[in-house]
Parts: structure tokens; sequence; C-alpha cells
């Protein structure tokens, strides 16, 4: 069929058969199926869906797009992470050097900022000289010498990914269960390893605001992985919240080295421990989650796993002072305070409206093409269940002078009331293939 006969039907609901939808895919990656037939499908498939068998076809095209990595050279079993997306979710920049610290293999393509969500490449590259576009060959190389490798999709590594990604970025069609599920596990697949963690969010700040949505999601990318022989674990945290206090793309990695000397926010540095204990047991490199922890315990006191961390921003170009002496790193000339409007308890924060009021800043892209704004973005004074009072500051935003709505959008996000709500747990369910 023709790419207008199959968004057609896609459009009237009607399934797509496997070869069609492998053709479909494999002339959009060489570029015969323009973007905007491309960004019509996902629409059609936003609004109809996929059925599990074309889910599975639609993966596996998007897997078959690029080559498919085989690292059983590399000793060491390779896990990876992979999150859903949310606001200040910063959690690979300090679980990779910290499993790698622990022995574990970490292949890892990473996304760049997606909808209203930051980017771990983005947070990278806001480190001066890294490179998260190195060839296949000096990946290989440094998920064997240095334990970790954190690149984007290639022309050769899950290009169909590498295409949509930044198509549905601009299109609307992110928040889209199939979509994401192929999105994350057609690179996951390619990268060579032999588990996968998931991070599923789940909340205001996620693509999937409800838990019903987000076990779903889990199960559907754990029955992917599994149909290609992988073992994966699902936790669902919570991210009705930013995580941690930095939201932006320098201050995220202040934060993530914070994280590593202990000095970080709780819930960012439980979120982050619990994924890399699940690594760590899959990586058989800890008997059980607890000794997991003690030995993640162990390599953030001993300072190893901030070495590691300065080791593989080296070894990806980048430059390790900005790490052991954080004010090389981008910063904005401006700071501003947003004043709460009235006394109380933050009761709730717009997680989204947060991400979007960020993006305004500069710190995520609009269109395709705009450049980002390393050193721009939000530190959170106040966190859901803070007490707080008129006029005291809710966020400190990072800025260059034209603050745009910001100031506005920030106390829009902010719900005040009378009373502490009840503490959520932050990892809400643990799903396993
Ligand atoms: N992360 C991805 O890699 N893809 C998505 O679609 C969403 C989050």
């Amino acid at each position: 069929m023709r790419p207008y006969e199959l968004i057609k039907a896609k459009r009237d609901g009607h399934p797509l058969a496997a070869s069609d939808i492998q053709a479909f895919m494999a002339a959009y990656t060489r570029g015969d199926v323009p973007d905007y037939q491309m960004a019509a499908m996902c629409m059609a498939i936003y609004f109809k869906g996929l059925t599990t068998p074309e889910l599975q076809a639609w993966a596996l095209a998007m897997l078959h797009s690029g080559e498919v990595l085989d690292l059983s050279d590399v000793p060491g079993v390779k896990v990876d992470k992979h999150s859903t997306g949310g606001v200040g979710d910063k959690v690979s920049l300090s679980l990779a050097p910290l499993a790698a610290a622990c022995g574990v293999k970490v292949p890892m393509i990473s996304g760049r900022g997606l909808g209203h969500t930051g980017g771990t490449l983005d947070k990278l590259e806001s480190i001066p000289g890294f490179k998260v576009d190195l060839p296949v060959s000096d990946y290989r190389r440094l998920v064997k010498d240095v334990g970790a490798c954190l690149i984007g999709q290639t022309a050769t590594l899950a290009p169909a990914d590498k295409k949509l990604y930044a198509l549905r970025d601009v299109t609307a069609t992110v928040d889209c269960l199939p979509l994401i599920a192929s999105s994350i596990m057609s690179k996951k697949m390619a990268e060579g390893i032999d588990a996968l963690v998931l991070d599923v969010k789940v909340g205001s700040g996620a693509f999937m605001k409800s838990q019903d949505q987000a076990r779903e999601l889990a199960r559907t990318m754990i029955a992917i992985g599994q149909g290609l022989g992988k073992k994966v674990v699902a936790l669902l945290t919570d991210m009705d919240q930013p995580l941690g206090r930095a939201v932006g793309n320098a201050l995220e990695v202040v934060e993530a080295v914070e994280m590593l000397r202990g000095r970080a926010p709780a819930d960012y540095t439980e979120v982050t421990l619990a994924l890399t204990a699940e690594m760590l047991v899959l990586a058989k490199e800890a008997k059980d989650v607890k000794h997991a922890r003690e030995r993640l315990a162990k390599v953030m006191a001993d300072g190893s796993a901030e070495k590691k961390l300065c080791e593989l921003v080296a070894a990806q170009g980048g430059d390790p002072k900005a790490i052991t002496d954080l004010s090389r790193l981008p910063t904005a000339p401006q700071r501003a305070s947003v004043p709460a409007q009235a006394d109380g308890f933050v009761t709730g924060i717009d997680t989204e409206g947060i991400g979007l009021a960020a993006m305004a800043l500069g710190a995520g892209r609009a269109k395709k093409e705009d450049a980002i704004d390393f050193a721009v973005g939000f530190t959170l004074e106040k966190k859901v269940g803070d007490p707080v009072k008129k006029g005291e500051s809710l966020v400190t935003v990072h800025h260059r002078g034209d603050l745009k709505d910001v100031v506005a959008r920030v106390q829009q996000a902010y719900r005040l009331g009378p009373a502490a709500p009840k503490a959520r747990p932050l990892v809400v369910e643990r799903l396993e293939g």
C-alpha cells in the first residue's frame, strides 16, 4: 500500500499488516516517506492506537531500522535503565556512574528533551565538551573500558527513533502509549543489553497521568523486551512533582553530582538508588536489593562513583574539572524569586506546567532546530507538603533578563492549601517480566 493509503487506513481505525508497517518505517528511515506523512500517521495512531500485533510490528520495524548491537565480546552483564520522562529527572546522570562503579556495564542510548520533559543528552551537553554522538566503535570501547557510555540515537543505531522522536516532540504526539513503548524499546533493544530497568513515571509531570496507564505502559514494554529474550524490571515512580529541586540542564548536572556526594534531595536520591539497585541485582553484582544498596552507599561514600563520572565525562570529550569544580558549568547571569501569593502549605505542583515554564525560559525546544540554553532553569525552594508564608520564594528562576511570563506560570503551577497533603510513596509499584 502507498503511504497515503496506510495513513487513511489507520485514521479510519483499520489494522495495518506487519509487512506494510515494516515497509512504511523503512521508507521513512530512508527519507522516502516525508516527515509530514509520518506526522499524520503518528496523529492517527494517537487517536486510534495500535493493536498488540501492530505494536509489535511497529517496534520491531523501528528496532531493525538500524544496527542491533551485539556486545557479547564485552565481558560482564550489560544492563541499562530508561525513564519514560519527567521534570527534573536527572536519574541517568548519577545512576550510570553509580552502576559502573559497582561493576555493571551500562550501554545507554538516551534521548533529548521531549514535550515538557527534559532529556539526558541535553543535560550531558551542558558539560563543556561532552559528546553524545560517538561512533559505535567508541561506544563499544567505552562500555568495556569505562563501564558506561551515554549516546544518542545515530544514523545507524535506532535511526527511525532518532527521526520520530524529534518529529513527535513538535507535533503533539508524544503522550501516546504505543509510540512511547516502541520508541523506548526500539533503542534499548538495539544497544546490546542483557537486561533493562524501566522507570515508568506517573503523575502530573509524566506522560502517563494515572497509575493504571503507567502500569499498562510498563506491561507493554516488558512484553516487548521479553519477546526479544531480555529480562525487564519496571518501577513505577512518582512524578507528581519535579524530582529533586533542580529543573534545567546545567542545574540538574550540579544536583546529580551532589547526589553522588550524598548531598542531594532525598526524593531524587531514593529514586536513583532504587533503580540502580535493581540494575546491580540484574547484573548479579548484588544478591538482592539490600546488598545492592550497601554497595551503592559504599561507592558514594568513598568517592568512586564521582571518580567514575569524571572518567566517563573525560572519555566522552567533556571537561572532568567541570564535575570537580561545578562553578565551571554554565550559569545564568540573573536570578529572580517567585513569591507565594498566600500563606499555607504546598498541596500540589502541576509538574507539566513547571516543565513547560522551563521550556519557555529556554531550557527546552519549541521547534526541532531550536538551541537550548543550558544555564537557565529553576531551583524549587518549596516542594509538596512544605509550609509557606505569603511573599516567600517558591522557586528561584535562573534567567538571562527576559523572564517572559514565567513567574505567573510557576505561581499557577503551585497549589497552596490550609494543610499538608499525605505523603505519596516515591516507588509506587514494581513489575517484572
Ligand atoms: N522516552 C523515549 O525514549 N521515548 C518516548 O517516547 C518517551 C520517553
